[in-house]
This record gives C-alpha cells, sequence and structure tokens, in this order.
C-alpha cells in the first residue's frame, strides 16, 4: 500500500492554512485517511528547526545555513512522518515542502538550482510530491495581508524582490511540470477559492483512490 503525498505552496498570505482544513475536511468526508503537516515543522525537533529558521536574530543567517537547516528539518519530518504514514496508505497534506526551498532559498535567497537539487535528491531519494497546490497571489497583496497579521518573521522581513523572486519561481516550475501542479488564484475570496478546490476535489479524490 502506498498513500498519497499532497503539497500546498504560495507566498505568506495566501490562506494556505485556511485551506489545508478545508482540503482535508473534504477528503476526510470522502472517507479518505489524511494526515495534516507542515514544513519546516512537523516533528517536535523539526518544529525546533523552524524557530530557528524564523525568528529574527542579530546574527544574519548565512543563505547554505538557511537551506541546510531547512532540509536538515525535511530529513528528520520525512523519517518520522511522511514516509511512515505514506507506507501505510495515508494521503499526506503538506503545508509546503520542496518547491518552497527552490522558491525561497533559490528564488529568494539567489542559491543555485542545481546546489538545491543535490541536496533534494541525498534527503529524499526519489520521493516527489504527487500533486502540489500553489496558491498564488500579487506580492502586495501577500504582504499587506502578512502585515495585517502582526510580528513579521525573518521571512516575512524580506522586501518585494525576494518575494518577486519567490512568486516566479513557483509559477516556473508549475509550468515546467503541469501534470503535477495545480495553481489557484489565491487574490480571490476565501469562498471563491474554496469553490476551485471543490472543482479540482474529483481529481484529487481519483488520484487518492489510485
Ligand atoms: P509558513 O509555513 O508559516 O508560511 O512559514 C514558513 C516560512 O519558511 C515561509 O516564509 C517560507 C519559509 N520556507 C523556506 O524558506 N524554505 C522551505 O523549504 C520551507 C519549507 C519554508
Amino acid at each position: 500500500m502506498s498513500g498519497l503525498f499532497i503539497t500546498l505552496e504560495g507566498p505568506e498570505g495566501a490562506g494556505k492554512s485556511t485551506n489545508r482544513e478545508f482540503l482535508a475536511e473534504r477528503l476526510r468526508a470522502q472517507g479518505i485517511e489524511v494526515l495534516l503537516t507542515r514544513e519546516p515543522g512537523g516533528t517536535p525537533l523539526a518544529e525546533r528547526i523552524r524557530e530557528l529558521l524564523l525568528t529574527p536574530s542579530d546574527e544574519p543567517m548565512a543563505a547554505d545555513t538557511e537551506l541546510l537547516l531547512v532540509f536538515a528539518a525535511r530529513a528528520q519530518h520525512l523519517t518520522q512522518v511522511i514516509r511512515p504514514a505514506l507506507a501505510r496508505g495515508c494521503v499526506v497534506l503538506c503545508d509546503r515542502f520542496t518547491d518552497a526551498t527552490y522558491a525561497y532559498q533559490g528564488g529568494g535567497r539567489g542559491l543555485s538550482q542545481a546546489r538545491i537539487a543535490v541536496l533534494e535528491n541525498f534527503v529524499q531519494g526519489d520521493l516527489r510530491p504527487d500533486l502540489t497546490l500553489v496558491f498564488d497571489l500579487p506580492v502586495e497583496v501577500g504582504l499587506a495581508r502578512a502585515a495585517a497579521r502582526g510580528r513579521l518573521d525573518r521571512f516575512e522581513q524580506e522586501g518585494r524582490g525576494f518575494f518577486e523572486a519567490v512568486r516566479q519561481t513557483y509559477l516556473r516550475r508549475a509550468s515546467e511540470e503541469p501534470r503535477r501542479y495545480r495553481i489557484l488564484n489565491a487574490a480571490q475570496s476565501l469562498s471563491q477559492v474554496q469553490q476551485d478546490l471543490d472543482a479540482m476535489l474529483g481529481h484529487i479524490v481519483e488520484l487518492c483512490r489510485g
């Protein structure tokens, strides 16, 4: 038995958290066993690494340190949570995964794709998401939503150019592999985004049932 690995991606303020709950409920209503998780994080140790990544600090974090921390958290999460859940036949719904590394450390920080790909292969072997939903929205809208939520984390403090590169990386990756990605317009109202998700549900359930 082997489950299905679905990831949710997008910039800050795209509504991923709300929509992942919505999607999990819809799938559970179809009798599908769903495990909801997130990156960086998903295990106690990986959540500690998340704190290191998100907490602003006086000491600047080198881009390579950031990249290695992201993959260290991922290695832990894969071993403790994702691989066992997939082996049990669960649908794993993960809020961010390696596409975020290509978008933030690659696009945002300017690290090379090839460098990221080496770590991706090292940590994941041939495991890749089966389906990736990209919640896309203009940078200003996302930044305004994030600012309205309160104190900004280390990534949210980045400027417009950083998030423009993040957005363009997601869109480019989605266009290069259209079978794996679905793009949602997250600038719409929440109810409209959820209608769009509902319209995809048949396809997702079909994938889940193999
Ligand atoms: P969020 O999950 O609350 O949106 O915040 C996680 C932050 O971590 C977000 O700004 C994106 C960033 N991140 C990376 O930079 N690289 C990664 O590989 C992952 C998973 C997240």
